[in-house]
């Protein structure tokens, strides 16, 4: 059996995690809100309708950001729907569903202080205009004594939400987009609204200072469209000096039809990688255009396997309906992990990252209306890394042998080495893409002497099984005995084939 060693040392490090990295999405889209995290007549609901056994599950993957309201859809959402007394029911023009905004801003802020997250917000640039932005941005975070503010007082909420993260806009480089524009047109739109949404959250001029807003532009939806990537260069030409981040999104899908549909889903987690080469390198041009010395960073604010091909079973204009519910499988596990290894590996250049979505809209948790809930394949490697899988990442160097897919190159074995000098421990994450098993030798030097921790293994014999309702547990990770440090450095380890594997040490 090849030996394949991977080196890594504690001074070659790539960049710090932003624990925002481990962040996720609710949109109003099918059961995310409704019968997701909203469910007023559920058992466990608690006083205000949030399902309580929803909100163990979202605590334990350890979410700490979450991205609402859209998604598609609020490039046609009027956010003073969504508050108040009177709450119209309308057309969702984006899911072709109704939404009665039963939940709007309030209820998701108060979801957010029970979930133990922090808001990101998205304002609408498709049918919106820069005015109805910075009024949501007075809604949330002006304290008092204006019309807005006072609405705010006067439905429940005294006290500011002082919201930091707002995405301007979602996915405006998309045909399919609500209110759809070019790159040359939304730039400029942004720029205003960044300009606009800082004055109003009491930012004397547009750069950042203090308690200032986070802002995401919108960067192309995925790497395959014709605007990519002129589309990030435009938008950030004329944004850069008034953002911090641009947004990127990109699924990933196991098509059968594919010559090689195997090789070119599990060689997603480097293409996702040379997407976010390629956007970082945008960044650095702009940058160096504007003769900046502010950062802009990454947002990869969606991300993970759709099954986008599924034909829609569910009839238009229904409330709530069973929209992209995907059901995951032990290889989308596969997947999801070598995507987060790839996250970390750019720790340096993406600093948010949502898991898209949360809740049954392509998602770790699913749920029944009114009865059960489990853990989807995708959970675990989510679960562990967004725990342990922090710090500062460390670049590795491996001889892991490639195969060919769709995209390119890929590797084999895929790793993610992070340090958290706070907590002392080194963690490893390792896919082994591989249809055969393989030894591993590990070098990690200069963290100082090791010992194993914890180690856990995702293998399954059937690279389609799921978990359902009633046999929730058929794909989870299990513990293995503790390999043994040698010299405090040197760990050697089996990876079967197709496996996902969590190493945990703690410096001595
Ligand atoms: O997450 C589902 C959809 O995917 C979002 O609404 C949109 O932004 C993307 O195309």
């Amino acid at each position: 059996m090849k030996r394949v060693k991977i080196f890594a040392d504690a001074n070659l490090t790539v960049g710090d995690v932003d624990p925002n990295v481990y962040g996720s999405f609710i949109e109003h889209l099918g059961r995310a809100v409704y019968g997701g995290i909203y469910e007023p007549t559920h058992p466990t609901a608690d006083k205000d309708g949030f399902r309580k056994d929803v909100l163990g599950l979202v605590k334990e993957l350890n979410v700490p950001i979450v991205r609402y309201p859209g998604g598609n859809f609020v490039s046609g959402y009027d956010w003073r729907d969504g508050v108040g007394k009177n709450r119209p029911t309308r057309l969702d023009l984006a899911w072709h569903s109704t939404e009665t905004n039963e939940f709007g801003t309030d209820e998701f802020m108060k979801w957010c202080r029970a979930a133990g997250v922090q808001p990101m917000m998205a304002v609408n640039m498709g049918t919106g205009t820069v005015e109805n932005a910075a009024r949501l941005v007075e809604y949330c975070n002006h304290a008092g004594g204006t019309t807005l503010s006072e609405y705010r007082r006067e439905n429940g909420a005294k006290e500011p939400y002082n919201v930091r993260y707002w995405c301007i806009g979602n996915e405006m480089d998309g045909p399919w987009q609500i209110g759809h524009l070019s790159a040359d047109e939304y730039g400029k739109k942004a720029v205003e609204a960044a300009k606009v949404m800082r004055w109003t959250n009491g930012e004397a001029d547009s750069l950042p200072h203090g308690e200032e807003l986070k802002l995401v532009v919108s960067g192309s939806s995925n790497p395959e469209m014709d605007t990519f990537p002129e589309w990030d260069r435009i938008v950030l030409e004329h944004t850069y000096p008034y953002v911090d981040y641009l947004s990127m999104h990109r699924y990933y899908e196991y098509k059968a039809d594919r010559k090689r549909p195997l090789e070119d889903f599990l060689g997603s987690a480097d293409d996702m990688n040379a997407f976010i080469g390629t956007l970082r390198a945008t960044l650095q041009y702009v940058r160096a255009k504007h003769r900046s010395h502010r950062r802009v960073y990454l947002s990869f604010d969606e991300w993970n396997v759709w099954r986008q091909s599924a034909p829609r079973t569910e009839p238009i204009w229904k409330q709530a309906p069973h929209l992209l519910e995907d059901v995951y499988t032990f290889q989308d596990a596969l997947v999801a992990a070598g995507m987060l290894n790839t996250l970390l590996n750019n720790a340096d250049a993406v600093k948010i990252g949502c898991l898209a979505q949360l809740v049954n809209v392509i998602a770790p948790i699913m749920t029944e209306n009114g009865g059960r809930a489990f853990r989807q394949t995708i959970f675990y490697p989510f679960a562990y890394l967004s725990r342990e899988a922090r710090g500062t990442t460390v670049r590795t160097f491996s001889e892991s042998d490639t195969f060919e897919s769709m995209y390119g190159t890929a590797r084999t074995v895929n790793e993610a080495v992070n340090f958290d000098r706070e907590k002392n421990t080194v963690v490893v994450s390792l896919v082994n893409y591989g249809q055969k098993a393989v030894d591993i030798e590990l070098e990690l030097r200069s963290f100082g002497a090791l010992h194993a921790e914890q180690y856990v293994e995702m293998v399954n014999s059937n690279l389609f099984a799921t978990n359902t309702f009633d046999c929730p547990d058929a794909v989870t990770p299990r513990e293995k005995e503790l390999p043994s440090v040698r010299g405090g450095s040197k760990i050697f380890l089996r990876l079967p084939a197709m496996s996902w594997s969590f190493l945990k040490c703690k410096v001595q």
